[in-house]
């Protein structure tokens, strides 16, 4: 072969703008940091690092390290990246460092609205999967949701119960027909997919009237959500059971819920068809799934980009670990709407209200 045929098969690749170059070179740089800081927060978080300085007052390594029964070497370097992401404060003249409030609000304070720890176990999850989900690309495999590392479903609660206490009972439910009165008065409700039951617990708490039930089909989650269940001093009113969406015990339900899990399902029809067995007639079906819009483009933005990262490791193959449909955590409102309606029976549909991360969806018969 001549040199110059040898040339020609080469790949053509068009010369980089360079302003254009320097601007990616830089958010890569950002992104880098992002990812390897999550180690950090997860290190934090575990080690009790960010409770310990949670009050704000400015603290030397050598205090925090005593504090928390930790190697100060180890600390010093840890305070080091949170002072540079931002996440702790560094004052050069006293030579001490500060947890802002805003800041401990996201990152110390367990029942804040705003807690994002839990976010990060989620991530150290999904590069666990790594090696399973490369090999899924090419065989086109599914991974089940219990076949997961143990952080994705401690993660999970920790990440979606601020949102529930913060809008479940105070927002969502109020904007359904009729189902808060329902509630208070005294209703029978199920929560699917319940996981660890932050959802169902949240209900309970607020209407002691009524009686709940949560199934899920991952055993480990249901012994979680029943002691739980202890812990929040429900566990009169509250029943967590080992069931699948599919063919969950007991009829007559006055309201269902699917809180961040229809689209997770290998047979979600099957699970919209199920609620439409077990649900009163005039009962209501609540599904709450990630905010998304039916076009690729809608979502590509930064919640986008974190659903989208978490439903290729985790929503897409627990599905096709059924042969399922594999929805994704970015389904969107027309694509749930036709599970619904098309393959469900269900007569009415709307969106009854939203978050930036969520999408509250009512069904009715
Ligand atoms: C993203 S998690 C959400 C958990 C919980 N609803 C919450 O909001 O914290 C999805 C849950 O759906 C459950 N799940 C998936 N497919 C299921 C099925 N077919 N039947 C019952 N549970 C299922 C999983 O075990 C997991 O707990």
């Amino acid at each position: 072969m001549t040199a110059q045929a040898q040339k020609k098969d080469e790949p053509q690749f068009t010369p980089p703008n360079e302003q254009k170059l320097n601007d990616f070179m830089g958010q890569l740089v950002g992104d880098l940091g992002g990812t390897m800081t999550a180690a950090m927060v997860i290190i934090g978080d575990k080690l009790g690092l960010y409770k310990a300085i949670a009050d704000g007052k400015p603290f030397t390594p050598a205090e925090l390290a005593k504090r928390t029964n930790t190697a100060e070497r180890y600390i010093r370097e840890w305070l080091g990246n949170q002072a540079a992401s931002g996440y702790i404060k560094y004052d050069a003249k006293t030579q001490t460092y500060s947890l802002p409030p805003e800041q401990s609000f996201a990152l110390a304070q367990e029942g804040s609205p705003a807690f994002f720890a839990g976010a990060f176990q989620i991530t150290a999850a999904m590069f666990a999967a790594i090696p399973k989900i490369t090999e899924n690309f090419k065989s086109g495999k599914g991974l089940d949701w219990c076949d997961h590392d143990h952080r994705l479903f401690e993660g999970t609660e920790r990440f979606f119960r601020p949102g529930y206490a913060a809008h479940l009972v105070q927002d969502w439910i109020p904007s359904l027909e009729g189902v808060d009165a329902k509630l208070k008065a005294g209703a029978k409700v199920a929560d699917i997919g319940c996981g660890f039951g932050a959802s169902t617990i949240v209900m309970a708490l607020a209407y002691p009237k009524s009686t709940f039930i949560g199934f899920d089909y991952h055993a480990p989650s249901i012994e979680a959500a029943r002691e739980r269940a202890k812990k929040a001093g429900v566990a009169d009113r509250v029943k967590f059971e080992v069931a699948k969406s599919t063919d969950y015990p007991g009829k007559d339900y006055d309201f269902v819920c699917h809180f961040d899990c229809l689209h997770d399902m290998g047979d979600p029809s099957g699970a919209a068809k199920h609620v439409r067995e077990t649900l009163k007639k005039d009962g209501t079906w609540m599904i709450v799934e990630p905010f998304a819009g039916d076009k690729v483009e809608d979502n590509l933005n930064p919640v986008g980009r974190i659903y989208y990262a978490a439903s290729t490791t985790i929503c897409v193959p627990a599905s096709l670990a059924h042969n399922g449909p594999a929805l994704g955590a970015q389904a969107g409102e027309g694509r749930l709407k036709d599970i619904v309606v098309t393959k469900g029976g269900f007569k009415k549909f709307r969106r009854a209200t939203q978050t930036p991360f969520n999408l509250i969806l009512e069904a009715k018969p």
